[in-house]
């Protein structure tokens, strides 16, 4: 682990005490990132990338209303070197969280994510009724460029419902967001181009496979 990732890291760990949430520099180098972007567009390119659901395992329901991305979920133990070094490096995130804030998260699970212009997700909270077991959200762009007039920022609003903007984050590559899943409403705007991410949560179970 080089020292950079570890500084990030634990500073990711400060802001998730302090606030409860994060935006800022990646814990995955610029290499990883256009590997991982590299990843995404081939995916896509296949027709990898299916609309999405809530919650992984999950029936299909309709939820075109609440968001319109396409999602495909890594494997635990992923083929492509890409996937295996963002995992490894989200379980070292994990590994700090645990220490440092006493969460308890026992698995991670992270998707690709494509959202087609025009597409969004409304705003919502990470924890669903019928799954309670994410804890923390981790966000990684991975979009080299994202002129301004562009739209599709993740909006970030304060926990208390009172529709206060927290952040509102262009989803450039190099940027990562990390906040405690249950506590904050966030929305994708709609976007002008195609916006691609991974997507993932800390969880506090083993997760099950599908
Ligand atoms: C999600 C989500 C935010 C983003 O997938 O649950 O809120 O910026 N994504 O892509
Ligand atoms: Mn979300």
């Amino acid at each position: 682990m080089i020292a950079s990732a570890i500084h990030i890291n634990e500073q990711i760990a400060d802001r998730l005490a302090s606030d409860g949430w994060y935006v800022g520099e990646s814990i995955f180098d610029a290499a990883l990132g256009a590997r991982l972007r590299d990843r995404a567009h081939e995916l896509a390119r296949r027709g990898a990338l299916q609309p999405a659901r809530i919650g992984r395992s999950t029936a299909a329901q309709g939820q075109t209303d609440l968001r319109r991305d396409d999602t495909l979920w890594l494997a635990d133990a992923p083929e492509d070197a890409a996937e295996r070094d963002a995992l490894v490096a989200v379980h070292a995130l994990r590994t700090t969280l645990n220490t440092s804030l006493y969460i308890g998260a026992r698995s991670a699970e992270l998707h690709f994510a494509r959202y087609a212009p025009g597409a969004f997700y409304r705003t919502h909270r990470d924890r669903f009724r019928d799954d309670d077991a994410r804890m923390i959200t981790l966000v990684f762009y991975l979009n080299d460029d994202w002129s301004a007039g562009a739209g599709g920022e993740l909006v970030l609003y304060e926990r208390d419902d009172s529709g206060a903007v927290l952040a509102r984050v262009p989803p450039r590559a190099g940027t990562m967001v990390c906040f405690r899943s249950e506590l904050f409403p966030h929305e994708v705007l709609p976007a002008a181009q195609q916006r691609f991410s991974l997507t993932g949560w800390l969880r506090r179970d083993e997760r099950m496979t599908v």
